[in-house]
């Protein structure tokens, strides 16, 4: 009741007081953004590479498929990243384990670099370097949700360009301020993109929909979870064009809304309803072993996945002064586009 509507107008005035000029800043923005798309030359290598790959991998598992997938495959991929392949086997007769160890030894005969299987990692993964494409590589066996994943966040970049731009300029500030860590308990370039897509849902007029809640034009299950969408996406081109909002005026709500707006006590950002739900409602509201619930971000598939595990009671403040630094910058700093990024 009073608490909520005073809060709105706190919110409001807050908008009317923002600077007049942040439009000016979107140009540069866009040619930020720009500078971090990979180039063709650059995919074409991906491409070889993964051929070439498929070309071993068959050798030994006929029947095996090699899917790409995180930023190489989602459209959030900026220029010289790694690549991430998920290799998918079928009925196995050998243990995961078996199959990272036999693939580390195929990379290692043929001419691959620093081949090395971390199996004891969380997401069990061989790693090794091409010498001709020069790219690195990190390979995981049957994690086919990240591949879902994939799609999505790909499907919903093409409906608006907003999107791709906003979700670059937000993971070139996350790693130029060494808050892109998850083993330092800040958030994934995953769990960035998700924030980006649902604030983009929850703009009034919405610049996205929520595909999760339209007619299910593709489905597939993997590991017992279901997971469906509409994803004709060529048919939602213009769903954003009611909302005129400029690049630059939405880099400066998204991280406003992050520092002075998201109720961090009791919500839980959620793509999957283009919403945001309650905290309590997931059960989400106390610490189980490791898992705090500090930050939610709710994974569209694996709804018990909290992407806000990772962030404890020191990193939660670091990420919270960082979000405040950024809206404070675009709101008073001169120079936006250059001190947004300074090095942290
Ligand atoms: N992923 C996931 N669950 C997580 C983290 C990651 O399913 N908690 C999957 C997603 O499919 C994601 C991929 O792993 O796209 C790679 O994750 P990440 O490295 O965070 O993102 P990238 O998009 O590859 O970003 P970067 O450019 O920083 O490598
Ligand atoms: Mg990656």
């Amino acid at each position: 009741g009073h608490h909520v509507s005073s809060q709105r107008v706190r919110i409001r005035r807050r908008e009317l007081r923002r600077r007049s000029n942040i439009d000016n800043f979107s140009s540069s923005f866009l040619h930020i953004f720009k500078s971090l798309v990979p180039s063709e030359d650059e995919i074409t290598k991906q491409e070889q590479l993964l051929f070439s790959l498929k070309k071993l991998v068959n050798k030994e598992w006929p029947d095996a498929e090699l899917h790409l997938y995180g930023s190489c495959a989602n459209s959030f991929g900026v220029s010289n990243s790694d690549i991430d392949i998920c290799l998918a086997i079928k009925d196995y007769e050998i243990s995961k384990l078996d199959i990272l160890l036999k693939l580390a030894d195929i990379l290692e005969s043929s001419n691959l670099l620093n081949v090395q299987a971390l199996t004891r990692a969380r997401v069990p993964i061989v790693k090794m370097m091409d010498p001709v494409t020069g790219i690195s590589c990190d390979i995981c066996i049957n994690n086919l949700l990240a591949v879902v994943n994939t799609k999505l966040l790909k499907d919903y970049a093409q409906i608006d360009e907003r999107l791709r731009q906003l979700a670059f300029i937000v993971k070139h500030w996350a790693k130029s301020r060494r808050v892109n860590e998850t083993y330092q308990g800040t958030l994934s370039s995953y769990a960035y993109v998700l924030m980006c897509i649902h604030f983009l849902q929850t703009r009034d007029p919405a610049i996205l929909p929520c595909l999760q809640g339209m007619e299910v034009t593709h489905k597939v299950i993997v590991d017992d979870t279901e997971c469906a969408y509409f994803d004709s996406v060529e048919k939602l081109c213009n769903f954003g064009v009611r909302n005129k909002e400029s690049i630059a005026q939405l880099i400066w709500a998204f991280f406003h809304y992050w520092a002075y707006c998201h109720d961090y006590t009791n919500n839980v950002i959620s793509v999957r309803t283009g919403s945001i739900i309650s905290k309590q409602a997931k059960d989400w509201t106390r610490r189980i072993g490791n898992d705090r619930h500090l930050i939610c971000i709710e994974d569209p598939f694996e709804v018990s996945h909290d992407l806000g595990r990772v962030v404890d009671k020191f990193s939660i403040n670091i990420l919270r002064e960082e979000f405040e630094r950024a809206a404070n910058i675009l709101q008073y700093d001169p120079n936006p586009t250059v001190t947004l990024f300074e090095p942290y």
